[in-house]
């Protein structure tokens, strides 16, 4: 069967024909299978094809389909009744998530939200509250070059992708891009007029580029000096992700903020924003709010979520697996000639490939491999946290002979 060319990523397209599509507004490109079933590190389409899964619907599903631990989890939280009660009330599970997230990081507040974008724009407000507590015009966000960090008004203006930002100019004001280097970074970083910067330790749709520690270094020590809050973005590269339960434990350095999402609730929506003391004693009732973030279901979910990837056997797994992944990627490239570069960390790994990335997804999805692209000529890989090394490794084959 001869599928056309498909790219599963955030890198929406063209709509397909309606009889593929019906009534969806036509923001993704997707294939013609219809996904019906999943179980364990497969997903099944609806002629009863199987495809093991090294997206995992975009770094979510750390623990792959139908898991058990998850389905009780929700289970239990339907115990007792309270699907949403509004942010109005206090609940035990939003606390209890909260606590457990500031006991494992630098932080020692949670804001909760419904989605990664929207965890980046709150962390972009509460920088620009504490931004203008220092200074009237503090309130400038820098990201990098490379950067993705969402598709509402201020993330899109942080988000390295011109096609994405042309057709909705205007996009907010004072959101800008930095080169990647520490000169070009010192240039920018006007103690008097910026707020943040946003970093992703390991850029994910840039083409999962790991920044580099000395240049992390750096930017900590300016944005230390000109009371410029660091926010890493650790919606696609953090828990678990790179073997740790949080990116910046391997970065070196303790930013001001981080944000998370995507794998955080176990595939219900939510993200989070985690903060400083400092950067917290800002924000005051009615500064930010959500209807939905956070609420009982949701953060009962995400809880169990949550403690099972900070599990130290898991993460260990996951550091072991990555490893090993990393050196089958370069064995493959070696091999096979059909790549020019591989570069990751953890379970998520980068090719740059030959020829066009979205080729190679759709060759390797008739081959019953699903993988993402992060750009044009890059392949990303993001395995569910939990695959064995037999289900990598058969993974790994499928994708030399489709390279092949
Ligand atoms: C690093 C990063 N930041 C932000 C986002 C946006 O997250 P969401 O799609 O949940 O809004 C993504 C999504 O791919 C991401 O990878």
């Amino acid at each position: 069967m001869t599928l056309p060319v498909m790219q599963i990523s955030n890198e929406a397209a063209t709509p397909v024909p309606a009889s593929a599509q019906p009534a969806i507004l036509g923001t993704y490109k997707r294939p013609p299978a219809e996904m019906v079933r999943g179980d364990g590190m497969y997903l099944y389409d609806a002629n009863g094809k199987a495809y093991l899964d090294f997206a995992s619907g975009i770094a979510v599903n750390a623990f792959g389909y139908n898991d058990p631990g998850i389905a009780g989890a929700i289970q239990n939280a339907l115990q007792t009744g309270m699907l949403h009660t509004s942010n109005l009330y206090r609940t035990r599970p939003g606390e209890e998530l909260a606590e457990f997230l500031v006991d494992h990081s630098f932080a020692s507040s949670v804001f909760f939200c419904n989605s990664g974008a929207e965890a980046n724009e709150g962390a972009f407000k509460f920088a620009r509250k504490l931004g203008r507590s220092i200074a009237p015009g503090k309130t400038g966000i820098i990201s990098l070059r490379g950067a993705f960090h969402g598709r509402l008004f201020a993330t899109l203006a942080a988000t390295d992708r011109a096609a994405y930002q042309a057709p909705f100019m205007p996009l907010a004001p004072g959101v800008s891009i930095s080169e990647r280097s520490i000169e070009d970074l010192d240039a920018v970083l006007d103690a008097r007029t910026v707020a943040a910067v946003i970093v992703e330790p390991v850029q994910g749709e840039g083409g999962v580029r790991v920044i580099d520690r000395g240049l992390l270094a750096e930017l900590r020590a300016m944005t230390h000096e000109r009371r410029i809050a660091l926010i890493f973005d650790e919606i696609q590269c953090g828990l678990g992700r790179t073997g740790t339960l949080f990116a910046y434990e391997q970065t070196g350095v303790v930013p001001d903020m981080i944000t998370l999402a995507k794998p955080i609730a176990g595939g219900l929506p939510m993200g989070a924003v985690l903060m400083t003391g400092e950067v917290a004693a800002v924000m005051k009732p009615g500064d930010h709010g959500t209807t939905f973030g956070g609420g009982p279901f949701v953060a009962s979910v995400a809880l169990h979520v949550v403690k099972r990837i900070a599990e130290p056997s898991l993460l260990d797994q996951v550091r072991d697996n990555g490893a090993w992944m990393g050196e089958e990627l370069h064995a493959i490239m070696r091999r096979t000639g059909r790549a020019r570069a591989v570069r990751g960390i953890g379970l998520m790994w980068g090719m740059d490939v030959v020829e066009p990335a979205a080729g190679v997804v759709s060759r390797a999805m008739d081959a019953g491999l699903l993988i993402l692209s992060a750009g044009e000529y890059t392949l990303r890989l993001l395995p569910p946290l939990v695959m064995t090394r037999d289900e990598l490794r058969e993974g790994l084959e499928c994708l030399e002979e489709v390279l092949r």
